[in-house]
């Protein structure tokens, strides 16, 4: 098994501006936060300067960042710095270099007390049966929009997870590959993020599908190549 790389998304950056080139693992068990920094030192092609953060909710994501980025959630709640629907957003073309989204999941399920998913996975937000009891239909719409903002060679980073609801998989991640390649960006990679544990809903006692212990970061870039 290859070596796990050390976790230090900060320190890396610095090096990365140096010019020294430093590989990034396709399994990640660390925090969202010191992944995100990671890849943006990785995969932009000059250092990003407008980045728009298009589900921020509780900013989770920038915590220890020094970064400068814009920040919207439909949910004024939040508090974020800009209240708004990222399938209709209030910008000019081409005006970010990265775009980062991590749309709400498990719909209808997952009301575990133990936990705040209410807060932290969107759950404030339905998906009927007419909408297959999930979120996918609300990717094309985010994609061409993030599509529209990002300038030539930009790069959107998702997180996104796959979860089962009704004894049914949804392939979120496969979604929202298929909407993100309609509207034009090249599918660049994929990075495992291992969670810590499985989100589970805890009407489960017997399920026959494993139990959901990773998400993805998908990396798409609005160019004809990735690298
Ligand atoms: C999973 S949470 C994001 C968590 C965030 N990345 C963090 O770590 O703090 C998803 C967020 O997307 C927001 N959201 C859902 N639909 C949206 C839309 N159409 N436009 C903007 N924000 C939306 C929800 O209100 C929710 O706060």
């Amino acid at each position: 098994m290859p070596e796990q790389l050390p976790i230090d998304g900060f320190a890396r950056s610095a090096r990365a501006r140096n010019g020294t080139y430093e590989a990034v693992g396709s399994v990640w068990d660390g925090e969202d936060a010191e992944l995100l920094e990671r890849l943006l030192s990785f995969y932009p092609r000059k250092r990003p300067k407008r980045i728009l953060d298009a589900t921020v909710n509780g900013g989770r994501f920038w915590r220890g960042s020094t970064r400068s980025i814009i920040g919207m959630d439909i949910q004024p709640q939040y508090k974020p710095k800009l209240v708004g629907d990222n399938s209709q957003m209030p910008f000019r073309g081409e005006a970010f270099d990265v775009v980062v989204y991590d749309p709400p999941h498990i719909p209808n399920q997952g009301r575990d007390n133990q936990k705040d998913f209410t807060v932290r996975f969107g759950l404030v937000q339905k998906s009927s049966k007419e909408t297959g009891y999930s979120f996918s239909h609300t990717y094309p719409a985010f994609v061409r929009e993030a599509y529209r903002v990002l300038r030539p060679e930009g790069v959107l980073l998702c997180k996104i997870a796959d979860y089962i609801h009704n004894h049914r998989y949804q392939w979120a991640h496969v979604d929202l590959i298929q909407a993100a390649v309609a509207a034009g960006f090249q599918p660049c990679d994929c990075i495992v993020k291992v969670r810590k544990g499985p989100i589970i809903d805890p009407k489960w006692i017997v399920a026959h599908h494993s139990r959901r212990q990773h998400c993805y970061w998908l990396v798409f870039r609005k160019s004809d190549k990735c690298e």
